[in-house]
């Protein structure tokens, strides 16, 4: 049994449209003009109980949208959604018994009381029998090495402190079903790593489910089997990291700047993929070809004035993968 269902889930976004100037502000008052943003648009996918599934995008992709629904925060526009046989936003005092969330980009705390005070209130607010709530925070204290700020109100702490108090809240529980929306976000690379490998801990000790939001794809290169990607609120590709890879980390950019606009000027062993006057676009497999031999082979044949060799970023992977649509052939 899924422990998440999503089927054909939509968010739209009504934003009124301004018109600019001073004429533009007149027409505002007489007309309101709305256009639609499809936050979500249409997505479908499962989850297993047990599963730690990447979810990245760009930003604007739509992945907090889609969290802020699965954690019952968002009514859908349409589409269907059940989260451990739950629909979030209309049972919500007994679905968040049983999940825990973290955003990156706020606190689920209490900002002007101590770290500790906020845990207490949630054993409280959770009803977390006293036991269990002993034994979690005496874990989590040393994994997450929660001593030092225990007794600082919130808002005196760093952010990754505050990221790694709020990992706790979230889990104090015991939920199912962990969602972390850009948990390392503004973090330095070791606070990145701890918190990578706390999530890991987690999901493999407690078997808990963990949905993890990130622009950052190194957040999932270590720690997700499967990847989703979404852009423009649509599903990309859903499936397994390591074949996603294969298909695009081999791949280098060459972009040349000719000392002429040539008509199509084509070389062997790269592929031009873009063309706008003298600039030119290539892409190579670093298996097939060095860049030196490359740029060897382009200044033989053309007269070049300047060149750069680019390894492609997750986000233009991304993109292209949306607009060469190369997702049947991943
Ligand atoms: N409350 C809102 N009102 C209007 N537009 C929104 C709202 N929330 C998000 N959007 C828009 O929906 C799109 C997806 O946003 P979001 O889900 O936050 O993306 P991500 O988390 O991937 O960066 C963006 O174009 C964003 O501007
Ligand atoms: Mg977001």
């Amino acid at each position: 049994m899924a422990i998440i269902s999503v089927r054909e889930l939509s968010k739209h976004f009504k934003v009124s449209k301004h018109n600019r100037g001073t004429m533009g502000a007149v027409r505002n008052l007489f007309s309101r003009q709305h256009t639609t943003v499809r936050a979500v648009d249409e997505i479908s996918f499962e989850i297993q109980p047990g599963e730690l599934v990447g979810y990245i995008g760009p930003n604007g992709a739509g992945k907090s949208t889609t969290i802020k629904m699965l954690t019952g925060l968002l009514v859908p526009t349409s589409g269907e959604l059940s989260v451990n046989g739950l629909v979030p936003w209309k049972e919500r005092q007994n679905y968040v018994a049983r999940v825990g969330a973290v955003f990156g980009q706020r606190t689920t705390l209490w900002w002007d009381l101590p770290v500790i005070e906020s845990l207490s209130l949630l054993q409280h607010i959770y009803k977390i029998p006293p036991g269990r709530f002993e034994a979690n925070l005496k874990e989590f204290r040393e994994t997450l090495e929660l001593d030092p700020f225990l007794n600082t109100p919130v808002r005196a702490i760093s952010l990754g402190q505050r990221m790694r108090a709020d990992l706790c809240a979230a889990l104090l529980h015991d939920p199912d079903l962990l969602f972390l929306d850009e948990p390392t976000i503004g973090l330095d690379v070791v606070a990145k790593e701890r918190i990578r490998g706390f999530i890991q801990k987690v999901n493999r000790q407690r078997g808990t489910t963990v949905i993890l939001t990130t622009h950052d794809l190194s957040d999932v290169g270590k720690l997700c089997q499967r990847v989703m990607i979404i852009d423009h609120g649509k599903l990309l590709y859903d499936g397994n990291l390591s074949a996603l890879k294969d298909r695009f980390s081999g791949k280098r950019e060459l972009v040349v700047e000719f000392a002429e606009e040539y008509a199509n000027p084509q070389i062997a062993s790269a592929e031009l993929t873009h063309q706008d006057g003298s600039r030119v676009t290539y892409h190579f497999s670093r298996d097939t070809i060095t860049a030196s031999e490359l740029i060897g082979g382009i200044s033989a044949q053309y007269r070049i004035r300047d060149l750069e060799v680019r390894e492609p970023e997750i986000e233009e992977t991304i993109r292209r993968i949306y607009e060469e649509r190369l997702l049947e052939r991943i």
